[in-house]
């Protein structure tokens, strides 16, 4: 979480910075502030709230300065206020840091600095690592990179952190430790942001920074990489990025959460572009094929996540355990590492992450990979920590998601576990090749049924104007459809605010049917597979207790339509892909309700993008 933008180069820093910030807010929302340095001089801006308030503290447009840093924060050490904001000055007023992560041991490094006579102006773990900094710098007489080299080895946490010096006129210094760091290599100009939106218009040229390594950035030569570890310069690759303006603006959406629904359809085809190759019968995944023999010989598969990608997951053990006929867990991330649990090396972890930031995933990768187990990850972010921490991996392709709620990742993550699935499934020979074909012509199909399903819309938006004053809603399914149910429950609490629950549509009779009366609405997906009559029981039994159903339904239904007061009606299609097409309209009717709630669809409370902190 957090967002941080760095520039040093011949434009002017602060819309620049600003524009940056913007980009990045998804990351966090509770402050921003600024930085911006010219002939030993900085110019310090900070406020409580967005960006757009930081961008009202001055007229940005006539500052000068070419070199600048701005902070976007989700805040964890301290309110968000205006003191807590970065970024943060030491005592000397010499230094400026910026700094996205958490400081685990800032109380005992901060104890020990007031015992040095530092004063602190704010409760955040950041001004305690600047004063860290300064006060190795002021008794070795380091310069700072060698000063930030020191106090970031007495530092436990993670961070990935701008830094500069008034002392340097010409020089930034950044360091990355678990948070993401990207330096844009532009021409005689340096950019340094969280990820590679804030630049992307200026150059496509990016090195990510490793762990364990620090930078310093002069304008006039490339920058120079340091091992924090071994105290030694090291080369460094320069990617070429394939991300384009368009994808991380809004295209005449409303939200970009809108636009991230609407782009399912193109999203899916995307991810499923080069790997299913239906003329031929095959599947191509580079990651899978190479390592076919760990998922032939594992006697079970594990996956972690968090959030959407927890479900996503628990559609894709529905999927594996199908088609492939292996036992498959699906954990939540964060607690996976508390429970030592039993993995071996004859283990495969699958980690799902839009993100590949997460940090309660990432600590579940390190676990798993210390007990020897195969990892592979299943991320959207190129080049993310998570898709570097694992063995192997597939991208998922959606393209960026900006908008907090997740929606496209959850559809692009089910179809590379499908994929997954069928291609290992096929070597297995644990499917015909009737099977096998029958599935990937129906896959093939998915992103026109997408198509259809999001022609709900209006009607969606009539129904979420019935609904938008409830205060509690339950959302059910049964099997492959039980995780839609619990993603469309999270959608609709994290950004209107409404409280939702999601349940197995049987569980409904051993408690929760107690809360049903005229006032509660319930979300029911029972499309015409599976345990369709059993699904249809208890519609009958929540009508017999004045509940008010929105159904989703299979094209063509009449049973339920008879039964329902609101019915919504998606593409026939098999089983294992239903979920592509049931959550579409709970994705919809959640940000409709939002909507008309005036909650703020893309950037809700107290949430991010990226948690990056256990
Ligand atoms: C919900 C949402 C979160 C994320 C979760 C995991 O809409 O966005 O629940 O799914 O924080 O994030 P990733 O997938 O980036 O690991």
């Amino acid at each position: 979480m957090c967002g941080i933008v760095g520039y040093m180069g011949h434009r002017k820093a602060a819309p620049l910075v600003l524009k940056g910030l913007q980009r990045l807010e998804y990351r966090g929302y509770d402050s921003a502030g600024m930085a911006l340095y010219e002939n030993q001089v900085v110019s310090l801006y900070k406020t409580q709230g967005k960006v757009a308030d930081l961008a009202a503290l001055s007229n940005f447009k006539d500052a000068n300065q070419s070199i600048g840093m701005g902070h976007t924060r989700w805040a964890t050490h301290g309110v968000p206020s205006d003191a807590n904001a970065h970024p943060h000055s030491s005592n000397s007023g010499e230094l400026t840091l910026i700094h996205n992560g958490i400081i685990e041991n800032y109380e005992a490094l901060k104890k020990l600095l007031v015992g040095k006579g530092y004063v602190f102006h704010s409760d955040t773990d950041t001004e305690v690592l600047v004063n860290l900094i300064e006060e190795v710098q002021k008794s070795h007489q380091y310069q700072l990179g060698k000063a930030l080299q020191v106090a970031l080895s007495q530092v436990v946490g993670a961070y990935a952190i701008v830094v500069f010096d008034t002392k340097k006129t010409d020089e930034l210094v950044v360091a990355k430790l678990g948070s993401p760091l990207a330096i844009g290599m532009g021409d005689h100009e340096y950019f340094i942001a969280s990820d590679a939106s804030p630049f992307i218009e200026y150059t496509n040229k990016a090195v990510y920074l490793e762990d364990h390594q620090l930078a310093i950035i002069k304008q006039d030569r490339p920058p120079k990489i340091l091992s924090i570890a071994t105290d030694t310069f090291t080369d460094y690759y320069i990617q070429e990025l394939e991300l384009s303006l368009d994808a991380i603006e809004k295209g005449g959406y409303k939200h970009f959460m809108l636009k991230e629904i609407y782009e399912q359809p193109r999203a899916i085809k995307d991810t499923y572009r080069g790997r299913l190759l239906v003329e031929e019968g095959l599947i191509k995944m580079a990651g899978v094929e190479e390592h076919l023999d760990k998922f032939l010989n594992t006697k079970r598969i594990i996956i972690v996540a968090c959030g959407t990608s927890w479900h996503a997951g628990l559609v894709a053990e529905y999927i594996l355990e199908d088609l492939v006929r292996i036992p498959v867990e699906v954990e939540y991330a964060s607690e996976f590492k508390y429970r030592n649990p039993v993995i071996s090396n004859q283990d495969v972890v699958i980690a799902i992450s839009q993100s590949g930031e997460t940090a309660d995933t990432l600590a579940a990768i390190k676990l798993a990979k210390e007990k020897g187990a195969f990892v592979f990850g299943v991320c959207n972010v190129v080049g993310s920590t998570i898709s570097r921490a694992t063995d192997a991996g597939a991208y998922t392709h959606a393209g960026p998601e900006i908008g907090v709620a997740s929606t496209k990742a959850f559809t692009t993550q089910i179809t590379v576990m499908s994929l997954m699935a069928l291609r290992i499934a096929m070597a297995k020979e644990s499917i015909s090749v009737a099977q096998f074909k029958e599935i990937v012509n129906e896959l093939e199909l998915i992103p026109q049924k997408v198509e259809i399903a999001l022609l709900l819309n209006q009607r969606i938006l009539e129904i979420a104007h019935t609904y938008k004053t409830k205060h509690n809603c339950l959302y059910l399914g049964r099997g492959v459809n039980f995780p839609v149910a619990l993603e469309g429950a999270l959608k609709l609490k994290e950004i209107s605010y409404i409280h939702a629950e999601g349940y197995p549509a049987a569980e409904m009779k051993h408690g929760p049917i107690a809360l049903i009366d005229e006032n509660m609405p319930v979300i029911v997906v029972a499309i015409n597979k599976g345990y369709y009559d059993k699904t249809v029981s208890n519609i009958q039994e929540i009508i017999s207790r004045k509940g008010k159903i929105i159904a989703i339904v299979t094209e063509g239904d009449t049973t339920v339509k008879e039964l329902a007061d609101h019915v919504i009606e998606v593409p026939e299609t098999m089983e294992c892909f239903s979920p592509l097409l049931t959550t579409i309209p709970l994705q919809l009717l959640s940000y409709h309700i939002a909507v008309l709630l005036n909650k703020n669809v893309d950037q809700p409370r107290n949430l991010a993008k990226s948690v990056t902190v256990e």
